[in-house]
């Protein structure tokens, strides 16, 4: 079976499962999961049940797709993503995301927990993502094109839609929030950074890094969905602090935020159209 095959067939059975046609998509990163709890009139659908979707292995990602509305805006949200560190080929990390861009979401919100390289963030900023850098080793397209998702050579000089920066910027401002925004670095992990690499990764422009969002940015992209991505900066890259990091630093940090990350998505979503 293909792989537009295998995208139809769980289109298929999300939507005999639920009336809702999201229009907006949503990525809950490590520790940020409980957005989806905010969804009104909300249908949950646990990944193992659906046709082509893998199980979910890290602590902190519950592994449920979540139909519903955020303030009468339509959305369907990951709550629990796939990483490539996890050892699934890139083609069943972004699966997902392929799926509800053929349910019909028109732009997709990204999220993430990562570490903080820019000197001015600190944790527990909730950073806008400006641009990325694909330093994973792979890229999701790789591969035989499939012309009914998207071109063999997608643009990618405006990934995260410039208005949907601003949008973000200003709600942050709204609620009280520093508005940030930086460039994303993802890295295949799972081992953290050395803080030599840190320091090259700061002299390639990366303001955050983390061990997602880009594969499923590149393919939202692909497939003409707009972007928009928000990194919760749970902790200071390594050697930026002297402290060891921790997977459970991360979880505490995005826990800490959760209000803040919680009021901003419920502002931002309903205006990502
Ligand atoms: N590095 C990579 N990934 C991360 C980090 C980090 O410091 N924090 C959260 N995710």
């Amino acid at each position: 079976m293909d792989q537009w095959q295998r995208i139809m067939e769980a289109v298929d059975f999300i939507k005999k499962n639920c009336q809702t046609v999201p229009r907006v998509g949503v990525v809950l990163g490590s520790g940020l999961g409980e957005f989806a709890e905010q969804v009104e009139a909300k249908t949950a659908i646990p990944y193992a049940d659906i046709p082509h979707f893998k199980k979910v292995s890290v602590a902190g990602h519950a592994g449920r797709l979540v139909l519903g509305k955020v303030d009468s805006m339509p959305v369907a949200v990951l709550q629990g993503r796939y990483h490539y560190y996890e050892g699934y080929d890139i083609a069943d990390v972004v699966f997902p995301v392929r799926v509800l861009a053929k349910l019909g979401i028109k732009s997709l919100l990204l999220t993430n927990a990562a570490g903080g390289i820019g000197r001015e963030l600190r944790p527990g900023d909730l950073m806008v993502i400006s641009d990325h850098i694909n330093l994973l080793g792979v890229n999701p397209l790789r591969g035989a094109n499939d012309e009914r998702l998207g071109p063999r050579f997608p643009d990618m000089s405006a990934v995260y839609d410039p208005e949907f920066q601003d949008i973000i910027a200003s709600a942050e401002e709204k609620i009280g929030l520093a508005a940030k925004k930086g460039v994303y670095l993802a890295l295949s992990g799972p081992s953290y950074e050395t803080p030599a690499e840190i320091r090259m990764l700061a002299a390639l422009g990366a303001d955050a890094v983390g061990m997602s969002t880009v594969p499923e940015a590149i393919c939202a992209r692909h497939m003409g969905v707009r972007v928009a991505g928000i990194s919760c900066v749970t902790n200071l890259a390594a050697g930026i602090s002297s402290l060891p990091l921790s997977h459970q630093e991360v979880t505490e940090t995005a826990a800490r935020v959760k209000n803040d990350f919680i009021r901003l998505l419920q502002r931002v979503i309903p205006r990502l159209v």
